[in-house]
């Protein structure tokens, strides 16, 4: 095949808690980082700051789409803020929340733009995380009412869903090191159940939805170590594919921690013993409830480079970095998914990708990212290599669309196209939203 396929999905990327503020509004109930953030003595956020405003995303969702429309975005990745809509989690259902994602999906759909909805981007409602959050199974069936409610009200308008992004951040950031919220420091066999819980939570999420909508496509967003071989030789690339999902060189962040319980409904026996000692507890019957998605959504960043024996290969002094000192390794984005095509044989989608660069407004008034232009353009060529060489790999969504709230690094990392003051909430596009734009219209052919 020769690069990106005619019906390739170019889009852009964003989550509720990260861009749509109103945190208290209409009724939403509290989430968990509302409290994480608001719990300023903890400091767990760089220079106190919150989510509360945001991008405002909430009171200005017309002004985005309509700029989405202007810079021939096909495609919009959000997420639906659970405490907006069951607010409480598991109770009443909260109109007004429904309202609002009614209302930005009708105002995509108006703009020719295809609406994906992630149904979980880590803003747990803060009452399920009183009764333990993740660590409790009851969050399955919480998870599912929660879907089928959404499912049903968008039938025949959303069509595509993602269910959980980042199984691994909520699991390891959020219950492991404490560094996300709710802020917790839990032991393996903790966090090897939260794993399966969320497994379970996916899969009774895809049959909720294929119940009301059996064409609906349903996918999940997990995240982890992702290599590439030094060079491009056979024995290199199987080092680079056994490196990826070896679980003794450090487990939790991994696609097949999840991935192989959906899909393989088994755990890799290289786990380590307090995950192996969890899984042995595992009754059949929660197996046979497992569900592979129709595809993975794959958040591509940086990647790991490794040598033909199968070891790490270490940065050099002055490699090439983003702001937030992540490495440049567009490789990554030929081998990652031909690696994850061949363990699981599921269609892919690159469901973010991108860089927080130092962006100013310039003296004419305009940013000029160029760091972004020339990053994305590397990833793509590579993305195009990937799928030449095999990997089917449907769409990508670049984020993210703004400048957002970036987690742990508040407002200080900015990711977007768009740039945003976040003094007046002012848009400006980036010169990397031009660029993005040529890239859609021409299908990749101008890269
Ligand atoms: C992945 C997460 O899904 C997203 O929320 C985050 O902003 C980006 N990575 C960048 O860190």
């Amino acid at each position: 095949m020769n690069g990106f396929p005619k019906d390739f999905i170019w889009g852009v990327a964003c989550a509720s808690y990260q861009c749509e503020g109103a945190w208290d509004e209409d009724g939403k109930g509290p989430n968990i980082w509302d409290d994480f953030c608001h719990d300023t003595a903890g400091n767990h956020i760089y220079n106190g700051e919150n989510g509360d405003v945001a991008c405002d995303s909430y009171h200005r969702y017309r002004e985005d789409v309509a700029l989405m429309k202007r810079f021939g975005i096909r495609a919009y990745r959000f997420s639906v803020s659970w405490a907006r809509v069951i607010p409480d989690g598991d109770g009443e259902v909260n109109e007004k929340g429904l309202a609002y994602y009614d209302n930005l999906v009708n105002a995509l759909l108006e703009a020719g733009i295809q609406p994906l909805m992630t149904l979980y981007h880590w803003d747990l409602p803060s009452a399920l995380q009183d009764k333990g959050g993740w660590l409790n199974r009851d969050i399955v069936a919480a998870f599912g009412r929660y879907t089928r409610i959404l499912a049903q009200r968008f039938r025949g308008r959303v069509r595509n869903y993602m269910t959980i992004n980042e199984p691994q951040c909520v699991t390891v950031l959020g219950y492991g090191n404490g560094e996300h919220a709710p802020g917790l420091k839990m032991s393996d066999y903790s966090l090897a159940k939260i794993y399966h819980n969320i497994c379970l939570a996916h899969s009774e999420a895809q049959r909720q939805i294929k119940a009301v909508d059996p064409q609906a496509l349903v996918g999940i967003v997990p995240c982890g170590r992702l290599c590439y071989p030094e060079q491009d030789t056979p024995e290199n690339r199987e080092a680079a594919y056994q490196a990826t999902f070896d679980l003794s060189r450090g487990w939790a962040f991994t696609f097949n921690i999840v991935l192989d319980s959906l899909i393989h409904r088994s755990y890799d026996p290289t786990a380590p013993q307090a995950v192996r000692d969890f899984a042995a507890s595992i009754p059949a019957s929660d197996w046979e409830r497992m569900e592979a998605p129709d595809y993975i959504g794959i958040n591509v960043y940086q990647g790991d480079m490794v040598d033909r024996e199968g070891c790490f290969v270490p940065r050099y002094s002055g490699f090439p970095m983003t702001a937030f000192k992540w490495g440049v390794t567009p490789e990554v984005m030929r081998y990652g998914p031909q690696n994850l095509y061949r363990r699981y044989g599921l269609p892919m989608v690159i469901t973010e990708n991108g860089l927080s660069c130092n962006d100013r407004v310039y003296l004419d008034g305009k940013v000029h990212d160029l760091d972004r232009i020339d990053f994305l353009h590397r990833y793509l060529l590579q993305l195009k290599r990937g799928i030449e060489e095999g990997a089917p790999v449907k769409g990508y969504l670049q984020w993210s669309f703004l400048d957002n709230f970036e987690w742990g690094r508040g407002y200080s990392e900015r990711f977007g196209m768009i740039y945003v003051d976040y003094r007046t909430l002012e848009r400006t596009p980036k010169d990397s939203a031009h660029w993005y734009r040529q890239v859609i219209e021409s299908n990749g052919g101008n890269l």
